[in-house]
Parts: structure tokens; C-alpha cells; sequence
């Protein structure tokens, strides 16, 4: 069988997870990368011990010049939607990090061209194959917490603002919200079958990464997202989602994730609030806890997840391959994701004009 020939564009630091998971499989063959930085992809190449793969200095050349079969967008986030659309253009399946786009039209009419093109296009959210996140979902799903009302997610860190391009807006677009908060909505929304959201009222505050005092001098002067946001989020069938989401605060975490039903109540423990790079909803949790009545007296029942080491990484890449040898369905389809980045939107129109705003998203 003739191997799955894969290009990967933006050589920067996640690719290098993508080229890992990808160098496992015996049935894929990296042919070429492309970045825009002159000499990277070449360098980077080079570095994974693929000397006969092409280098390239933009998407499009490389798209042009070599027959792929599917790609890995890992580009900073706010070329996530032109390289994605020129691959899926160009007869790529592709594989998008995550945040899908930093803005929902962007994100609308990549789904137009996804549609158009017939490829797939799923977005890389890897805590999705971690067996707990798994259990979660079984458990929001089973119909044991009766009505699902309100929930709470966030978490995030003490002291964690990375550097390099994701406090820079020219870039990442958002920070701590599209960096680690689109984990948090994701692992929420998918074990509540994606509802779609409906209205969001946002704050978003910078004391941390523009102060010297928490942040190196340098990035102080050049950051320029947002190192905690806050969110209250109407979704679809009277559900409420409080979400928060930080890179640094004077606090360990901003709370657990909460499922509140008519019937039980489900608790998640971030996995290492001592720790203050945590506090990301990466596929880890700590201790999982019902609250519901036992012959009527309330009790709490814990539940014992286990960690199952899986390698989310690559199984994210995996599942990719997969589904284009296969013929499958992406595995984490646009038409879900599109609410995660409609919200992502939303929080950044609300914070711009300070009051609520209506979430629209178009039928594709
Ligand atoms: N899934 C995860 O665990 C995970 C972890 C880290 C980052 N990410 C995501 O991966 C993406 C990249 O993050 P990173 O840390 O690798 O950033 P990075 O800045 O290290 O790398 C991005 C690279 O893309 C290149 N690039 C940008 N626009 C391009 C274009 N139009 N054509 C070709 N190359 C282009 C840049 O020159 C850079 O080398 C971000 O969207 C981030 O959210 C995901």
C-alpha cells in the first residue's frame, strides 16, 4: 500500500508533536514543510532526520509543488484559517490546531470551503482522547444527573504565560482564552453534546502579562492578549456555562468543572492545583465525584478515574490518518467545534463593547 504522503505547515513548536506522532506510523511518509520563517522548515527537517523532504517558504509553494495527501496546520493562530483553506483548496485533508480560527467568520468560511472541498478537516483538541475526558462525557450523557442546568469550567494557572507568539495579538489573536480556555469550553461542551450557544457577557483583564513584576520585560512590552477572561454563556436548552480562564492570578485555581442536574451533580477537581504551570484541562483531572441522594439523604459517591497514559498526541494524529485511509468522518468535526469558536468570538465582541451579545451562527 502506498503510504499517506504528509506535509506540514508552520514548522514552529507543536509540529514538532505532529512529526513525533507521524514518524510512529508505518503507513505515512512526511514529504515535505513549509514555513514562512526563511531556512525554519528546512532546518526543521533536517532536525527530524528527513533529509529528502522539501522545504518551503510559504503554504502555497509547497502546496503547488507537491502532491500531498493531508496536512498539519500548526501556524500561529491567526493564520490557522488561510493555510487550512489553501490545503483544503489545494485537495489536502487537513488537520487544524486548536483554536480553529481566532474569529467565527473566519471559522464560517472555512467551513465553507471545507464543505466545498469534500476533505476533512478536524481540529486538533487531544484531551479528547484521554479515557477520563472519555468517562466524563459517559457520565454527562447517561441521563444520571436528570436535567443539566448550570456548569462551571475553567481552572487555569497561577504562573503560566508563555512567550514566543502566543502573547503577541498580530498572532495568537487571544490569550489564555484560545491558548488553554478552548480546552475548558471543549471538554463542557462535548460531554454536553455541543449545545449551541445562544449569548455571551465577557470581561478580560492584562495585569499580569504587561507587568514586568510576573512577566519578562521584553514580553511585558509586547504583550498584548488577555491573561485571564471571564464568561457567562447562555446555551441552548436553559443551560448556563460560568466559565474563567487564566495564565496567571494571585489564586490556585478559579474553581472546579461542575455539571449541576436536577438529579446528581457532577464534580472535577483540576489535577494539580499546587502545581502553577497547571490548571490547564489537558485530558488530566483529579479526583471525579457524583453528589446525588441515596434513600434520601444526600451522599457523594467518588468516582475512580484512573490516568490510562494514553499518548492523547497521538492519538489525535492518529485518528486523523484514520479517518482519511478509511473514508471516516473528521473525528472532531467543524460542526461541533464552530460553537467552540463562536463562543471564543463571542467573548471577544462582549469584552470590546463591555455589555452582553448575541451568538449567531450560520448553517453550513
Ligand atoms: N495541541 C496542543 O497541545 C498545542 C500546544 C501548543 C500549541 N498549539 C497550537 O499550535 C499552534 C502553533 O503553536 P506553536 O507553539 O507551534 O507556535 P510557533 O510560533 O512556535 O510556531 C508557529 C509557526 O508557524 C509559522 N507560520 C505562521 N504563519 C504561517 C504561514 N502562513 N505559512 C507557513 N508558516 C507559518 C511561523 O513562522 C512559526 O514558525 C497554535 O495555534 C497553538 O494554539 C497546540
Amino acid at each position: 500500500m502506498e503510504k499517506l504522503k504528509i506535509g506540514i505547515i508552520g514548522t514552529g513548536g507543536i509540529s514538532n508533536s505532529h512529526v513525533r506522532a507521524y514518524k510512529q506510523m508505518e503507513d505515512v511518509e512526511i514529504v515535505a514543510g513549509a514555513d514562512i520563517v526563511s531556512g525554519k522548515a528546512r532546518e526543521a527537517l533536517d532536525r527530524w532526520e528527513l533529509p529528502n523532504a522539501q522545504a518551503f517558504e510559504s503554504a502555497e509553494e509547497m502546496l503547488n509543488s507537491v502532491k500531498l495527501d493531508a496536512v498539519s496546520v500548526c501556524t500561529y493562530n491567526s493564520t490557522h484559517a488561510e493555510c487550512a483553506m489553501q490545503a483544503l483548496e489545494a485537495g489536502c485533508h487537513v488537520l487544524l490546531e486548536k483554536p480553529m480560527t481566532v474569529t467565527l467568520e473566519d471559522a464560517q468560511r472555512l467551513r465553507k470551503v471545507e464543505k466545498v472541498s469534500g476533505k476533512i478537516l478536524t481540529i486538533g483538541f487531544q484531551p479528547r482522547y484521554d479515557s477520563r475526558m472519555k468517562k466524563i462525557k459517559e457520565i454527562v450523557q447517561s441521563g444520571q444527573l436528570g436535567k443539566i442546568y448550570y456548569v462551571q469550567t475553567g481552572g487555569g494557572r497561577r504562573r503560566g504565560i508563555p512567550g514566543g507568539t502566543f502573547i503577541e495579538k498580530r498572532y495568537a489573536g487571544v490569550g489564555a482564552l484560545a491558548d488553554i480556555g478552548c480546552y475548558s469550553l471543549d471538554m463542557v461542551l462535548n460531554a454536553l453534546g455541543y449545545p449551541k450557544p445562544l449569548t455571551v457577557s465577557a470581561v478580560a483583564y492584562d495585569f499580569f502579562g504587561k507587568n514586568p513584576k510576573y512577566t519578562p520585560a521584553e514580553d511585558a512590552a509586547r504583550f498584548s492578549v488577555d491573561d485571564f477572561c471571564g464568561a457567562f454563556i447562555r446555551l441552548e436548552g436553559g443551560i448556563t456555562l460560568d466559565f474563567r480562564m487564566s495564565w496567571a492570578m494571585h489564586m490556585d485555581t478559579t474553581g472546579n468543572t461542575i455539571f449541576l442536574g436536577t438529579d446528581a451533580g457532577l464534580k472535577v477537581e483540576p489535577a494539580n492545583p499546587e502545581s502553577l504551570w497547571g490548571g490547564a484541562w489537558d485530558g488530566s483531572c483529579g479526583k471525579v465525584t457524583l453528589f446525588h441522594d441515596a434513600f434520601g439523604e444526600p451522599t457523594s459517591t467518588p468516582i475512580p478515574l484512573q490516568d490510562a497514559n494514553e499518548d492523547r498526541f497521538y492519538l489525535k494524529c492518529r485518528s486523523f490518518v484514520d479517518a482519511v485511509e478509511q473514508g471516516l468522518p473528521a473525528p472532531i468535526p467543524t460542526s461541533q467545534i464552530i460553537y467552540n469558536q463562536a463562543i471564543i468570538d463571542g467573548i471577544i465582541r462582549s469584552c470590546a463593547c463591555g455589555h452582553e451579545v448575541e451568538i449567531q451562527v450560520e448553517e453550513i
